[in-house]
């Protein structure tokens, strides 16, 4: 018995070890194949890859506008990026808890966020946008607060959620269906079950143009700026990130990013 004690004990140890030398990334117990960049710290991003072209997956690698400019601050920092994909509702808790550095997801400056988080200098702007089927009877954001009693699609926790629960479900105006992902809401409107998606402009555009019989309409439920958000104990990471954000705006650098994923046109 004392022996299986001891062997528990030391298994727990070793544990610990692992966990401790891994965390504070001294590459102490860590496989080999680091190559040079086993020196540089990690910044380690939470995002959630469903929200083209700010992130999504690509032969299966995160890529998109956030990802390119967190590579580029990375680079100004001399800190290796790593993104872990996540749940968007899991990304503030995440960050404001230390779990990840920073979060970068198209997210959006709330009040509500802030009171949990911090945010860098916003680096582009989002617009919450009503998707619709070709044949749809809602022409405009005022049909959705008229009497038709519509059901609203969007991605759990994001602004489209936060907003349209507050002043149309709230206030007895229809009912707001959440979900996982974006593109589950787009299926859903595509199959009948809902009347109209709520969503930021861009990743609109990005499923309106995937599947056939949506349109976008022309009007704005709301205009919002993005950020990077970081844990309110982590100032001087956080600083150090918004420096290095703000050297690239003023450089050009973050515009060129965008570009080359959102055309003008
Ligand atoms: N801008 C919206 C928000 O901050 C939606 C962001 C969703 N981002 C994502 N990567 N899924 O709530």
């Amino acid at each position: 018995m004392k022996k299986i004690l001891g062997l528990v004990l030391a298994v727990i140890m070793m544990a610990a070890c692992f966990a401790g030398c891994g965390s504070k990334n001294d590459d102490g117990g860590s496989a080999a194949g680091d190559g040079n960049s086993a020196e540089k710290e990690k910044l380690v991003m939470a995002t959630n890859a469903e929200f083209p072209p700010y992130e999504y997956h690509e032969g299966g690698e995160v890529v998109g506008i956030d990802a390119e400019v967190a590579a580029l601050i990375a680079d100004e920092l001399g800190m290796e990026l790593e993104i872990v994909d996540v749940d968007f509702d899991t990304i503030v808790p995440g960050v404001s808890s230390g779990r990840y550095d920073i979060g970068m997801a198209g997210m959006t400056v709330t009040e509500e966020r802030l009171e949990s988080v911090n945010f860098t200098t916003s680096y582009a702007t989002g617009i919450q946008s009503i998707i619709v089927t070709e044949d749809s009877p809602i022409t405009s954001v005022d049909d959705l607060f008229g009497d038709g009693n519509y059901t609203i699609g969007v991605q759990t926790s994001t602004t489209g959620d936060i907003y349209s629960t507050e002043d149309i479900e709230d206030a007895g105006l229809g009912t707001v269906n959440r979900y996982n992902k974006g593109a589950d809401a787009v299926q859903a409107l595509l199959a009948g079950r809902i009347d109209c998606v709520i969503i930021d402009n861009e990743p609109a555009k990005a499923f309106v143009e995937a599947n056939e019989g949506l349109k976008i309409l022309d009007t704005e439920y709301a205009v919002e700026d993005y950020a990077i958000c970081y844990a309110k104990d982590n100032e001087e990471l956080g600083a150090k990130v918004n420096e290095a954000l703000e050297k690239l705006i003023a450089d050009g650098k973050v515009q060129e990013v965008i570009d080359k994923y959102i055309n003008a046109d």
